[in-house]
């Protein structure tokens, strides 16, 4: 038996099994049954180090089932491992990281206190929507960056000129990251929320993108209105292609024909979501923070 397991959690299997040989631990799998009411019974499927056990389940939809899947994992694992790690590659609930209108419950306060009563010691996500979602946990939190993987394939398409952009002001740090590693230039556009239904719109009025292949970088999409209110704006602007570069791809129902429709040529996301889009493979990011 290794010093080291890696549990994969149903949501993650793909990238638990490729970080398991990076970092030479063995692999334990899950499996999950759904009873009919919705109830997730989970069952580890091997043994595990009495060391060390890394779980590894990313909270995406759906989230409440693949949340409770992986506290599941770690309250199991720490009854054999005297240190567990949660892994969670994509980070749900983070954008609920502070009370924008009152009343509004800061779930990843919750969260917080979930995963540290479950048993894990530590946590690594990789791009959580912002670092403030971590402030609310009192375990140890790592974040890690899916850019210069992101970069790494971006330079692959040999774009001439090319200019990285956010589609709001949130994201400026992570396009200037991007910008830095790709070695272009970068911009930020002004994006507004309807805090109440969620709809956006681009405040920016005008900006010289002509001529040039443009590459929208942010940490997610979600129900693809972001990118596709940049999209016809810069496409207004008379720009070339428009590229999609985000860690988290979530593409909820048709977002992925949206975008596509709004003129974006191809959407580049890495597997903390399994997809068709995810084409960016994050193991070795994860294994170098481990
Ligand atoms: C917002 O601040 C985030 O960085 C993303 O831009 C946003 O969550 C994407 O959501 P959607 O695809 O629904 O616009």
């Amino acid at each position: 038996m290794s010093n080291l397991s890696v549990i994969a959690g149903k949501s993650s299997e793909e990238l638990a099994k490729k970080l398991s040989k990076k970092i030479n631990a063995n692999l334990v799998k899950s499996e999950v049954r759904i009873f009919a009411d919705g109830e997730s019974k989970t069952t580890l499927n091997g043994k595990i180090s009495k060391k060390k056990s890394i779980v590894v389940q990313s909270i995406y939809p759906p989230v409440d089932t693949n949340l409770i899947q992986a506290l599941s994992l770690i309250s199991k694992a720490k009854e054999t491992s005297s240190e567990v790690i949660a892994v969670i590659p994509y980070m749900g609930y983070a954008r609920q990281d502070r009370e924008f209108l009152p009343g509004e419950i800061v779930t990843m306060k919750v969260l917080g206190k979930l995963f540290k009563g479950a048993g894990a010691s530590k946590i690594i996500a990789v791009d959580i929507h912002s670092m403030i979602g971590f402030k609310h946990f009192t375990i140890k939190t790592k974040n890690v960056s899916a850019i210069p993987e992101l970069v790494q394939y971006i330079k692959k398409l040999s774009l001439k000129n090319p200019l990285v952009v956010s589609p709001d002001q949130g994201g400026k740090e992570r396009a200037r990251e991007f910008a830095k590693e790709l070695g272009s230039e970068y911009i930020a556009l002004e994006k507004i929320r309807d805090r109440k239904t969620g709809k956006v719109q681009i405040k920016t009025k005008n900006i010289d993108v002509v001529n040039r292949d443009l590459i929208l970088v942010d940490d997610m999409i979600s129900t693809g209105g972001s990118i596709v209110k940049a999209t016809q704006f810069l496409k207004k602007q008379k720009c070339k292609k428009v590229y999609v570069a985000c860690t988290h791809a979530l593409l909820m129902n048709d977002a992925e024909k949206r975008i596509k429709k709004a003129g974006v040529i191809k959407i580049i996301s890495t597997n903390t979501i399994p997809g068709k889009t995810s084409i960016v493979d994050i193991s070795n990011t994860i294994a170098k923070a481990i």
